[in-house]
């Protein structure tokens, strides 16, 4: 039988060179040529030069007379954009695979490709949780739950800095699109280390990320970008951190005194407050000293010399939508997919007995690669599904009806796939329309969702199919939850693509034709409706942040949702059995046997919850602490193994401002979904020691 770990942090880490830094060695050197440096050297470090990107650049510092390189950043989380290069699914799509081998992969590719532009940063990943799924933004990032986040996002930064630096980004809360550049996050401290920011210390800590990107918005109402606790007292002093941070761009950096006094180290993308005369104003009225200058100078060159930039050389440009990363592409968004509805077995469809099937939807026939924002990335080519699926087609014929067709034909088919969802005109980052209007592209509305509805467009139309149609199966594209309550019941089969990337068409062929099994699982929790999550205003100006939200806040409320975290279908079945728990040391060593009870083959994702009865504070239902994904041949056995430490069932006491590890029972749950949850166990802390309970 094989054993599997659940997160390998060996293979994970492997390659990623902000873990091989001497730091010793690092700061003496960083030292000498600080002492070498004039202030108007150190200051020249502490700003971006580039207002618009050259060729998808945005230049940072740099003095050949130093030897120091400029940073040379790019954008984004989907891929490199500077120019065309391979459009990956986006981070949520890649989220739903739940499989941090996979994303690591992809961040390498990415990687690979910033530097074959001539980047040395990468703006990437966004880890802003996913409070609410109405986020504009909610495509760029991974999930709602900070251990999915987490894992996902070191993976990542592991792979892309087997190439260049990254900047997860933005810290932190930035979780509202509409009012991104006034919001207040407010947030207790509790609320803030368990649930806000443990991902961000985990890219930090675990991955050595070497920068970070400040956010925009306030927390607890002061700035991001000039914000002392958050930048440097948990940043530095409690994570350790060593990089840079930068600010977010245009209305990031706040101030000038007060930013780098707070700990921001370098103002993108050009000097507007870390100007040569706004700087001297404010040493000479003693808000700033030199001191800090030279501190903040320090952090913004740590990183060229602990990653050897100048010697840096770009790799070649035949890596760029390289055969293997349009291969990658396609696999991840093969994982991705989301089985969420199967009635009947409808799917997969049979592609050698002369099925009729009707492709209905505009969308069907359009590139949607997701939000044109900052992390837009365009392809060489792109397969959109009715590409994807005829370039399969068997024995199959296929026929497409737009949109506004007349759907009384549909009956003579006997299958209607139709492809429906949401575009950048509906959801992504909103950037003022000079910006957009510059880069020649189309003017993009995106910002955030009032409403977690399709338009009413995408309603009429699946409902429309569905009555014209025998058996109707909903291809759904959107960045994030989606309501269904409304037209699930009229449809056979639906499956979530999310924003698929360049390969998606191949990807969703794959698997209608079941030439792949799907094995995707919702990063997201889909409500029935807005009402079972809490109250969600885009306009607001002031948003209170607590413990609950996604599936916690649905799980504390005992509402049923559509869909819940972690669920997704396959075309076999998968059962679990022989959950083991044994202390070892200040852990747990939790296994658990994952069986293919089907007939194909498939990959499991199995999920670890830990919830704590009896704790002396509130406490959520349950959260994940764990994860594993097996892929299984019919009758296969696996054992699937977890480690749990006793610092994963801390709670943050704000009294002690610090972690404790409450004595309460404590419930550990396997299974294949936030509300699946079939083997439990439960474990007693008495203070000294543990026992388990029968
Ligand atoms: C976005 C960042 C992005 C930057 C540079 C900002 O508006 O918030 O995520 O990296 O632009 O394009």
């Amino acid at each position: 039988m094989k054993h599997i770990l659940a997160f390998d942090a060996r293979a994970i880490h492997r390659g990623n060179k902000g873990l091989a830094i001497d730091h010793v060695a690092v700061a003496l050197e960083v030292d000498a040529l600080l002492a070498r440096m004039t202030t108007a050297q150190q200051i020249n470090e502490l700003r971006g030069s580039s207002p618009r990107p050259i060729d998808g650049l945005y230049y940072a510092g740099g003095d050949a007379t130093l030897g120091l390189p400029p940073y040379k950043m790019v954008d984004g989380p989907r891929g490199a954009r500077a120019g065309k290069a391979t459009a990956f699914p986006v981070a949520i799509a890649r989220a739903a695979t739940f499989n941090v081998a996979l994303e690591r992969r992809v961040g390498f590719a990415i990687g690979l490709e910033v530097a074959a532009k001539g980047g040395n940063v990468l703006l990437a990943p966004t880890i802003n949780l996913l409070r609410h799924p109405g986020w504009g933004r909610a495509q760029e990032t991974y999930s709602e739950d900070p251990h999915h986040m987490g894992a996902m996002a070191v993976a990542f930064i592991s792979g892309a800095q087997n190439h260049v630096l990254t900047s997860p980004k933005h810290l932190a809360l930035n979780n509202l699109e509409n009012t991104r550049f006034a919001m207040s996050a407010n947030i207790g401290m509790r609320a803030l280390h368990e649930v806000y920011l443990p991902h961000f210390k985990r890219c930090v800590v675990e991955a050595a990320a070497a920068s970070l990107m400040s956010a925009y918005n306030k927390l607890n109402s002061v700035y991001c970008g000039e914000h002392p606790a958050l930048l440097t007292h948990i940043l530095r002093e409690l994570w350790g951190f060593k990089g840079f941070v930068e600010s977010d761009w245009f209305l990031g950096t706040r101030s000038t005194a007060a930013a780098l006094n707070a700990g921001l180290d370098i103002e993108m993308p050009a000097a507007h407050h870390f100007t040569d005369e706004t700087l001297a104003l404010a040493l000479v009225s003693g808000e700033l000293t030199h001191a800090i200058i030279h501190r903040n100078a320090r952090n913004a060159v740590y990183q060229k010399l602990a990653w050897r930039l100048a010697d840096q050389h770009a790799p070649d440009a035949a890596v760029v939508e390289c055969a293997e990363h349009l291969d990658l592409a396609r696999q991840v968004a093969e994982q991705s997919l989301v089985l969420l509805k199967n009635e009947a077995g409808l799917l997969p469809l049979d592609n050698r007995s002369g099925l009729r099937i009707a492709v209905v939807g505009d969308l069907a026939d359009t590139v949607n690669l997701g939000d044109r924002g900052s992390s837009f990335v365009t392809s060489s080519a792109v397969t959109t599904p009715l590409a994807g699926l005829r370039a399969l087609a068997e024995q199959t014929t296929l026929t497409h009806f737009a949109s506004h067709s007349d759907f009384s034909a549909l009956n003579d088919f006997d299958v209607t796939i139709v492809v429906a969802g949401l575009t950048y005109k509906d959801e992504g980052e909103f950037i003022p329309g000079a910006q957009q209007e510059a880069e020649g592209s189309d003017l993009a509305r995106g910002g955030d969702r009032a409403d977690l509805a399709l338009p009413e467009r995408e309603r009429d139309l699946i409902r429309r199919a569905a009555r014209a149609s025998k058996k109707t199966v909903v291809v759904l594209e959107g960045g994030s939850a989606i309501l269904v309550h409304d037209w699930i019941d009229a449809v056979d089969a639906l499956l979530m693509a999310w924003y698929p990337g360049r390969e998606g068409g191949h990807a969703i062929a794959n698997v209608l034709f079941g030439a792949v099994n799907p094995s995707g699982r919702l990063p997201v929790s889909f409500p029935k409706s807005m009402d079972q999550l809490m109250p969600w205003d885009v306009a607001a100006l002031s948003v209170e942040h607590d413990l609950l939200h996604g599936y916690r806040y649905l799980d504390h409320h005992g509402h049923e949702p559509s869909f819940p975290f972690g669920f997704g279908l396959s075309y076999t079945t998968f059962s679990l059995s022989v959950f083991d728990v044994r202390r070892d040391g200040s852990a747990f060593r939790i296994s658990v046997q994952v069986a293919n009870t089907g007939a194909r083959a498939g990959a499991a994702v199995v999920q670890l919850y830990v919830g704590a009865e009896e704790s002396s504070v509130m406490r959520v239902k349950n959260e994940l602490k764990g994860f594993g994904r097996v892929q299984l041949e019919p009758h296969e056995v696996a054992v699937l193994e977890f480690e749990l430490t006793d610092a994963d069932l801390r709670y943050f006491d704000v009294e002690a401002d610090d972690w404790r590890l409450d004595p309460c029972v404590y419930r550990m749950s396997v299974g294949f979904s936030s509300r699946e949850l079939s083997l439990v166990t439960r474990w007693q802390y008495a203070g000294d020691g543990w026992r388990e309970l029968s």
